[in-house]
């Protein structure tokens, strides 16, 4: 197990300054999800924490003791990438036994030992024997995980790992990450996602990253209800949060409102009125698109399958206790 701390890290590629000034603690167990829009960092940063990539300026510690110099594997760090490369010649086992057979510090009984409690882990015994082209994707990001584990790791680093699976693997495997983080004590993950639901139920806490500095990193709950600014607000959650301008959002004494679709209420005597102009019904609940004369429709999310036809009028209140209001500058008024 391993504390990471970032000390004022930066990384410039050539005259591109693209990670540019982060301090971020990473507590030892800890499993901390990486957000942020494409291109803004988030691999970088990874693997500049992993040693993969050489740092410009700042510090990396790993357990207080400075890494900058040292080498991937003496940071003793595993990492799996969203596209993940197996030996397509290798079975299962010796995919993942390759690793520790490199290390050639254990016995041929001590690798059968790692890789079988790995795959068991997994649910991929059945498979070890297997070549990976006789596998489901689904099976291989499992081997490909299972090849980190058996190196026995501080930190593991994850890109991405799910975003090549299907809707319904997805959620399997990541299930299976959570339960793997839950089973290997004091483990340290850091895991970039851009998949709301996989940061939301994964992370103890979500560094949000803006254009390679740290918008805000908190507890899941804490962006959620407690956004410091409208970027993070307008980034955490699903749908996205909507944003009121003009005299909506001065008569609540701001200049942006905002009201996630799930804080808005149907009602008769509802203070905004609003023309449906789309309505999508996932099943379980409806998203209500409405034209408020505001600069994208208001989405509203309501619980079960509602039906509102295009063209009718709807009128809505904001939760008074859910609201959350922003100053000119983009930052919240508390
Ligand atoms: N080796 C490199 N040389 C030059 N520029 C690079 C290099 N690697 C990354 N960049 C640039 O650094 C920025 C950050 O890239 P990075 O891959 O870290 O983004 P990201 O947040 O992981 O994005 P995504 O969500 O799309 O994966 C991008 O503008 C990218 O073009
Ligand atoms: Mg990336």
């Amino acid at each position: 197990m391993a504390s990471i701390e970032l000390r004022n890290i930066r990384k410039s590629f050539g005259a591109v300054n693209v990670i540019k000034g982060v301090d971020l603690e990473v507590r030892k167990g800890e499993f901390m999800v990486f957000v942020g829009p494409s291109g803004c960092g988030k691999s970088t940063l990874l693997r500049l924490i992993s040693g993969l990539e050489d740092i410009t300026s700042g510090e990396m510690l790993f357990d207080g003791k400075v890494v900058n110099a040292l080498t991937p594997s003496k940071r003793g760090i595993a990492m799996v990438f969203q596209s993940y490369a197996l030996y397509p010649h290798m079975t299962v086992y010796e995919n993942m036994a390759f690793g520790l057979k490199l290390e050639k510090a254990h016995s041929k009984e001590a690798v059968r030992e790692r890789v079988e409690k790995a795959a068991d882990m997994l649910q991929i015994r059945q498979y070890l024997d297997r070549l990976p082209k006789q596998l489901s994707g689904g099976q291989r990001q499992r081997v490909a995980i299972g090849r980190a584990i058996t190196r026995d790791p501080k930190v593991f680093l994850f890109d991405e790992p799910l975003s090549n699976l299907d809707a319904a693997l997805r959620v399997a495997t990541r299930i299976e990450i959570a339960k793997l983080h839950e089973g290997m004590h004091d483990v340290t993950m850091i895991y970039v996602t851009h998949d709301q639901v996989e940061a939301m139920t994964l992370a103890d806490r979500i560094c949000v990253l803006r254009d390679g500095l740290v918008e805000q990193v908190g507890t899941p709950m804490e962006l959620y209800e407690k956004p410091d600014s409208i970027f993070v607000a307008g980034f955490i959650g699903s749908p996205k949060m909507n944003f009121l301008t003009g005299e909506k959002a001065a008569a609540f004494k701001c200049t942006t409102l905002g009201v996630r679709g799930e804080h808005m209420l149907v009602k008769p005597d509802g203070i905004w009125e609003g023309e449906v102009i789309h309505t999508e019904n996932l099943g379980a609940d409806t998203y209500v698109y409405l034209e408020m004369g505001q600069e994208e429709p208001i989405v509203v999310r309501l619980e079960g399958a509602m039906q509102h036809p295009s063209g009718s009028k709807l009128r809505v209140s904001p939760m008074e206790d859910r609201l959350h209001r922003f100053d000119e500058a983009g930052k919240p008024i508390r």
